[in-house]
């Protein structure tokens, strides 16, 4: 099965009454799903597991169409954790075999990818995989990357810890390099140095499979996210499961955004602390109101300008990956 539809799929005036009801309320922009259950729905199928992964990801390529219908723009999928490198060799060559085989198909299919302007991100530590993945990886998402219509991120190789530890190791080498002053750190910035930092957070997430946690999962990202456990094997998942989590996300919508607010409101009034705690320190002294603003506005435009110099940096060495990758190819 293909990434994307070549044409709708089985939609019946029954689906189009039901989104048109949803869109009548508040639609997520940005969906993550941790795609939990292949193995068990494997089992219980009595197929291998390698088919039961496979029925994972038309699964996931029917879900994709969902939300395009729904006008979701953003989907972010748990498709290779990092503790996935634990499971028998045979079942990880098994993983990487699938990933294999549908980045090339996505590579021969250009033109679906173009028609319907989906923009692919994968996101993980990518030196873990093997070249061979790695350049199908950096050749798909090249190919994409001028894509504005939807956005889908594909997580793999990826855990959150070992996001945060990465964006906390490429901080701490800024403020070693005098990029950065250490009082520039903020959860702002660490932010920004996330795989997820072309990103919005998820405003929805879900996971099948009956289980309740988040298994390393963005968990940065879904501090403000409407969480939907959902009792079904991933490749059991249906249309109406789909629609259920959405009406789920409405529920929960307006008590969701007051916090997200009044978060947004803590991180700003820290970031203005921060800045005036710093300029009295090297004023060394206490000032009148108006001198001090104009120092704390103008530190914090300095600082804007470290943190965005900074930041290019860390972009132009992710891109750099991409482009190293492909040029050892030829
Ligand atoms: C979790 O079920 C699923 C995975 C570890 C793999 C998910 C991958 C796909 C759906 C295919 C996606 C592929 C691409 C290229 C995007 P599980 O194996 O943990 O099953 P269990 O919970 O029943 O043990
Ligand atoms: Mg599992």
């Amino acid at each position: 099965m293909s990434w994307f539809p070549e044409r709708q799929t089985n939609r019946t005036w029954v689906h189009r009454m039901c989104e048109r009801v949803l869109k009548s309320g508040p639609i997520p922009k940005h969906i993550a799903i941790i795609m939990d259950g292949n193995r068990r729905f494997a089992k219980k199928k009595s197929m291998d597991r390698a088919e039961g992964h496979l029925k994972g990801f038309d699964k996931l390529a029917e879900t994709l169409e969902w939300c395009l219908n729904l006008g979701i723009r953003e989907v972010t999928v748990y498709a290779f954790s990092i503790e996935n490198f634990k499971r028998s060799k045979e079942e990880v060559d098994c993983l990487l075999e699938l990933a294999r085989q549908k980045f090339a198909r996505l590579l021969e299919e250009k033109e679906l990818i173009q028609k319907h302007e989906v923009c692919i991100h994968v996101l993980g530590n990518l030196s873990l995989l093997p070249r061979d993945l790695q350049e199908l990886v950096a050749d798909a998402v090249n190919l994409s990357k001028h894509n504005t219509r939807a956005v889908l991120n594909v997580c793999f190789a990826y855990t959150s810890r070992d996001e945060i530890s990465t964006a906390i190791r490429e901080l701490a080498e800024g403020v070693q390099m005098g990029m950065l002053k250490e009082s520039d750190i903020s959860e702002e910035l660490l932010e920004k140095c996330l795989y997820t930092n072309k990103s919005a957070d998820p405003d929805l997430l879900i996971r099948t499979s009956g289980e309740v946690r988040l298994s390393d999962f963005l968990l940065w990202q879904s501090s403000f996210s409407v969480l939907a456990f959902v009792k079904v094997l991933w490749p059991e998942f249906s249309i109406w499961h789909f629609y259920a989590a959405i009406l789920h996300y409405q529920k929960n919508y307006d008590a969701i955004q007051s916090v997200k607010q009044s978060n947004r409101m803590n991180v700003d009034h820290q970031q203005r602390e921060s800045d005036y705690q710093c300029v009295l320190k090297e004023v060394g002294k206490t000032l009148d109101h108006t001198n001090c603003q104009i120092l704390v506005q103008q530190y914090a435009k300095d600082r804007q300008e470290r943190v965005n110099k900074f930041l290019e940096c860390i972009e132009s060495k992710r891109d750099q990956f991409f482009d190293d990758v492909a040029k050892k190819r030829s």
